[in-house]
C-alpha cells in the first residue's frame, strides 16, 4: 500500500519535473537544536516548516538515523503514531503537524534526525529534510590546569596542561590568558557510532620573549589563536609534539599575568578551570627611553612601530 503510494508519487513527481509545474510543497526547513544536555527531565523541540501552498498536508514523519519515530496523518483518528525510540520517550501532548518533542534522552540518540513532509493527493508531494543533534553528558567537575612553573624569566618556556574528565562528547579546550583566548585543543571523532565518553587533555607551551622594546604595551603576539585537532580513536598513538598548542607572549607591563583552560561543549557547557597566577621572578624596570636601541628591529612590526612613534611623540 504505502510502497504503491510511493511509487505513484514518484511518477507523478517525474511528470510534473518534466511539465514544468508547480510544487505544492515548497519551503520545507527543519530546525534541531545542535545540542541538549542527557538526562530526566531535559528535552529536545524539532520542528520542521514548510508551505503547502493551499494543500492539504497528507503526512509528516520524524526519522533518527533512517528509523521512523514519529507519525502525524491528520486524516486518521488518532493522528499520530509513535514507534518506539529506545533511550527517550515522545512528548504527544506537544508534538503535532510541525513538530515533535522528545523527552528524557540518553546519548546514544545523538545523530541526525529527519523530518519528511507529503502533501496529499493526488500528487503526494514529498520532500525530507536533515539536521544533527547531539546528546551531551557533560563533565563531571571542572577542568583542572598544572603549570610547571609559577614564576618566569624572559626566555623561558612555561608548560601547563589541562585536563578534562570524561564527557560525551568529548570536550574542546580553550586557554585563555588575562581574558584572551589564545590557543584551542579540537577534539576531532572520526566514527559517528561512538557514544563513549571521553575526556580531554591539551598541552601548552608559552613562550616569553626577552625583547624588552615591547614594554610599550603590546603584549599579545601570536598572530591567529593556535589550533590542534586531536582524534579521539588514536589518541595516545600520534606524534606528542603535534598535540603541543604554542604560544608567544610579550610579558605584559605589570610582570604577571593568569592562566586558565575552559572546556566547552557546542554552546551548551562551558566550564573553565582555577586561574593559575604567574609572576615574574625579577621584574624589569620599563625602559622605553632609549632612542637608539630598537629601531632596526621594529621596522618590520607595523602595529609596534606606530605605537612607539606615539611614544616618541609624547615624550618630546
Ligand atoms: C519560500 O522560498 C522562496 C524562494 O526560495 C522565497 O522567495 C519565499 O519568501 C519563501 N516563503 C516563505 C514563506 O518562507
Ligand atoms: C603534563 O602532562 C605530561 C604528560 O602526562 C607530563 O609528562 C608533564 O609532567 C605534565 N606537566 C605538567 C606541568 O603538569
Ligand atoms: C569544537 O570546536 C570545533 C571547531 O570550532 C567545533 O566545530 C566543534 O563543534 C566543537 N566541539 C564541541 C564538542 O564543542
Amino acid at each position: 500500500m504505502i510502497k504503491m503510494r510511493r511509487i505513484c508519487h514518484l511518477i507523478f513527481r517525474l511528470l510534473f519535473l518534466l511539465d514544468g509545474g508547480v510544487w505544492s510543497l515548497r519551503n520545507l526547513s527543519i530546525s534541531v537544536p545542535r545540542a541538549v544536555l542527557s538526562g530526566e527531565g531535559q528535552s529536545a523541540v524539532l520542528q520542521c516548516s514548510y508551505d503547502l501552498e493551499g494543500a492539504a498536508l497528507y503526512s509528516i514523519r520524524w526519522y533518527r538515523a533512517e528509523i521512523e519515530f514519529y507519525r502525524y496523518v491528520p486524516r486518521e483518528m488518532p493522528p499520530y503514531m509513535i514507534f518506539p525510540l529506545p533511550g527517550a520517550s515522545v512528548d504527544l501532548a506537544q508534538s503535532d503537524h510541525q513538530q515533535v518533542r522528545i523527552v528524557n534522552l540518553n546519548r546514544r540518540l545523538s545523530g541526525d534526525y529527519q523530518c519528511e513532509v507529503s502533501a496529499d493527493a493526488p500528487l503526494f508531494h514529498t520532500d525530507i529534510r536533515s539536521a544533527p543533534l547531539t546528546v551531551v553528558d557533560p563533565p563531571f567537575r571542572a577542568p583542572r590546569i598544572t603549570v610547571a612553573q609559577r614564576s618566569y624569566s624572559r626566555g623561558d618556556i612555561i608548560r601547563a596542561n589541562c585536563s578534562v574528565d570524561e564527557a560525551y562528547p568529548a570536550p574542546n579546550i580553550t586557554w585563555i590568558l588575562d581574558d584572551h583566548k589564545i590557543a584551542e585543543t579540537i577534539s576531532w571523532r572520526s566514527s559517528v557510532n561512538d557514544f563513549k565518553e571521553r575526556g580531554a587533555f591539551s598541552h601548552l607551551e608559552l613562550t616569553l620573549l626577552e625583547n624588552q622594546q615591547y614594554q610599550v604595551g603590546l603584549t599579545y603576539t601570536s598572530a591567529g589563536l593556535h589550533r590542534v585537532y586531536q582524534d579521539h580513536a588514536v589518541y595516545g598513538q600520534q606524534n606528542d609534539d603535534l598535540n603541543v598548542v604554542r604560544y608567544t607572549l610579550v610579558p605584559p607591563d605589570s610582570s604577571q599575568f593568569t592562566l586558565g583552560c575552559v572546556a566547552t561543549i557546542f554552546d551548551i557547557y562551558a566550564r573553565q578551570s582555577e586561574p593559575v597566577y604567574i609572576k615574574e621572578d625579577t621584574p624589569h624596570p620599563a625602559s622605553v627611553t632609549g632612542e637608539d636601541s630598537s629601531g632596526a628591529k621594529i621596522t618590520s612590526n607595523l602595529l609596534f612601530t606606530s605605537l612607539w612613534t606615539m611614544l616618541l611623540v609624547q615624550s618630546l
